[in-house]
């Protein structure tokens, strides 16, 4: 499966779900997820994420490794989002800041 990582939070850009074949992502109120049972392991939406955010499982920095239980967990109990929409309203302010694991709202 792919992950979505810390880069995500506070941003959300979404221009990942419009590429996704099987709309594996689901939207969460600051960050988005993937379900790793509907992930195909493409890879396309990797390159369209504006904060690097997206990750093969194997490749997500050590650091980070909480999302890989986070995106399965979540994305059992959020809602599918299958068309961009407008980023969060400071995404652009939080766009390279790390560790903003402490903002995201479950
Ligand atoms: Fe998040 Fe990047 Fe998608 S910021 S919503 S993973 S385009």
């Amino acid at each position: 499966t792919h992950v979505v990582t810390d880069a995500c939070v506070l941003c959300k850009y979404t221009d990942c779900v419009d590429v996704c074949p099987v709309d594996c992502f689901h939207e969460g109120p600051n960050t988005l997820v993937i379900n790793p049972n509907e992930c195909i392991d493409c890879a396309v939406c990797v390159p369209e994420c504006p904060t690097e955010a997206i990750f093969a499982e194997e490749d997500v920095p050590a650091d980070q490794q909480e999302y890989i239980v986070l995106n399965a967990e979540l994305s059992q109990r959020w809602p599918t989002i299958t068309r961009s929409r407008d980023p969060l309203p400071d995404a652009d302010k939080w766009k390279d800041v790390k560790n903003k694991i402490i903002h995201l709202i479950k």
